[in-house]
């Protein structure tokens, strides 16, 4: 195999942490409201295997807002639907111009052999159950606008953490920076060996125990379907393990709730929850926007 092309972000676990920072540091200067033409004349491609609605209209947003042209292709009405392999879609989308490609995939490692595969950079939007490292980068950026730093902060990821990419990358991000991550949910959702993803890491069966003296609260979505396949009800769930004001107030005073998105209401938080003032899950959207801005400009070599 050869090596990823430079600028690619394929996941959190292997990054530095001085090139987080630097990532980190660069959204700071970029403001989709005052746009750039960076990235004048190329051409980003997002190539999306699965459903989306915040991952790919800000990669599509930051690329734009950066002077780049982009295009979508989605696995529904392409050839992917007619049997083409991953890497001929690869080779195909390189060959019409592709100078980045953007892709979430149902798969772990699927941005990886592309990225292997390929001369130009790939960015990983999510893949299977492995890693989600732009999120786990807009994450970090929402918390460090709200606390002056990771290291020693008390964060409760609380729900399905077996199944979440952004758990996982949360997980490889928040431990490097010294962070004390509790994670919490039932044992179907968080096997034993989740402590093997980094050191340090601290596991709860009890919301209460793990969401007391947070700084964060971090919920995750649970799909009813994967509910339906262990032993807990739904009603279950929701007794134990949503986010309820009545949980959120055993946290600190300033603790911040967030949630990647899609969010269920009434399911794994209450709407007040969701819309409460400790509430950051549409902050976190919203910066989702610089971060790929800053993601797509260092994959570009034009991080400046
Ligand atoms: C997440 C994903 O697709 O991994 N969504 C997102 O990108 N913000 C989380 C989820 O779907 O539960």
């Amino acid at each position: 195999m050869t090596k990823a092309a430079r600028g690619s972000l394929l996941g959190i676990e292997h990054m530095e942490a001085a090139e987080i920072l630097g990532l980190l540091k660069l959204a700071r200067h970029m403001n989709p409201l005052k746009p750039r033409p960076l990235l004048r004349g190329k051409r980003v491609l997002l190539l999306f295997y699965e459903p989306s609605t915040r991952t790919r209209s800000s990669f599509e947003i930051a690329a734009k807002s950066m002077g780049a042209m982009t295009t979508l292709v989605l696995s529904s009405g392409s050839s992917i639907e007619k049997g083409e392999s991953l890497l001929d879609t690869a080779y195909t989308l390189r060959a019409v111009g592709a100078d980045v490609i953007v892709i979430r995939h149902p798969h772990a490692g699927a941005p990886l052999l592309m990225a292997n595969n390929l001369d130009i950079p790939v960015v990983n939007a999510g893949d299977g159950m492995h890693e989600h490292p732009s999120q786990a980068l807009l994450d970090a950026y929402t918390i460090l606008r709200h606390k002056k730093t990771l290291k020693g902060l008390q964060v409760a990821i609380v729900g399905d953490i077996f199944h979440s990419r952004v758990a996982r990358s949360a997980v490889h991000l928040l431990s490097k920076f010294g962070a004390r991550v509790t994670l919490c949910g039932p044992s179907e959702f968080l096997p034993e060996m989740a402590t093997s993803l980094a050191p340090g890491l601290r596991i709860s069966r009890h919301t209460e125990e793990a969401v007391r003296g947070a700084d964060v609260i971090m919920v995750l979505r649970v799909q009813k379907e994967r509910l339906a396949g262990t032993k807990i009800s739904l009603q279950d769930y929701i007794s134990r393990y949503q986010m309820t004001m009545a949980r959120l107030k055993l946290a600190k005073r300033d603790a911040m709730v967030m949630h990647p998105g899609p969010i269920i209401r009434g399911l794994e938080l209450t709407w007040e929850v969701a819309d409460c003032p400790q509430s950051a899950i549409v902050e976190e959207v919203r910066n989702g926007v610089p971060v790929r801005m800053a993601i797509l400009a260092k994959a570009l070599g034009k991080a400046r």
